[in-house]
């Protein structure tokens, strides 16, 4: 499968149709927030700079996230595609995916938007909040996460719309229509 770039605003099911995606079609899964909690759970000098920022809903600073994702994705296994889910979250970060992976004589190959209706995304936020405890689902931080999503995140959908490998898949109440949809477009890829 070509490279996989999963958009959407938090809670919007990147995770949850990354798992689904990988499974299918047997691709690696980059998922810088995991990323950054494994290190923040580990301890290390860039899981506490990634705290203050996370807590606060707020973006770690491109260069630094931009340092993380290159090394992740050096890891991955080769020739399988990967799926970026979280990354980009800037027009910077999205420059700067396009020149590392065409260094790499790679390409970005297909973008995949999520939209979901606020309401749901709240609700579903705060039932994680219960099953899992994740430290920046609480209503504050779920605000400020939606509000850096608007202004420095949201944007970013026209760029891909450029490049031209935006396919939007908008929330219709069914998580199996909507897995449906996902997989009837990546089948045809
Ligand atoms: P990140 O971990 O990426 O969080 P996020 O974007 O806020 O998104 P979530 O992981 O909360 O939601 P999701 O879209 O994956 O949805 P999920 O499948 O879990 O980033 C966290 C933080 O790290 C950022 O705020 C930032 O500080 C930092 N960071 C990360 N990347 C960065 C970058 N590139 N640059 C700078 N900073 C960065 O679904 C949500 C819940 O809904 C789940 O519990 C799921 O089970 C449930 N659910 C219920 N019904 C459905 C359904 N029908 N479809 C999908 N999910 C459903
Ligand atoms: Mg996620």
């Amino acid at each position: 499968m070509k490279n996989i770039i999963i958009f959407g605003a938090p809670g919007s099911g990147k995770g949850t149709y990354s798992d689904e995606i990988v499974k299918r079609y047997n691709m690696g899964h980059i998922s810088t927030g995991d990323v950054l909690r494994a290190e923040i759970k580990g301890n290390t000098e860039l899981g506490k700079i990634a705290k203050g920022y996370i807590d606060n809903g707020q973006l770690i600073p491109d260069e630094l996230m931009i340092d993380i994702l290159a090394k992740t994705y050096d890891s991955m296994p080769a020739g399988q595609g990967v799926i970026f889910d979280g990354f980009p979250r800037t027009i910077p970060q999205a420059e700067a995916l396009k020149k590392m992976l065409a260094e790499r004589k790679h390409e970005m190959g297909l973008m995949i938007e999520l939209i979901v209706d606020e309401e749901t995304l709240l609700a579903r936020l705060l039932n994680r909040a219960k099953e899992q405890g994740r430290a920046d689902d609480n209503e504050v931080t779920i605000k400020k996460r939606f509000e850096v999503y608007h202004n420095q995140t949201a944007p970013l959908a026209e760029w891909f719309e450029k490049e031209g490998i935006r396919n939007t898949f908008t929330w219709k109440g069914s998580k199996d229509v909507m897995l449906g949809e996902i997989f009837a477009f990546l089948d045809k890829q």
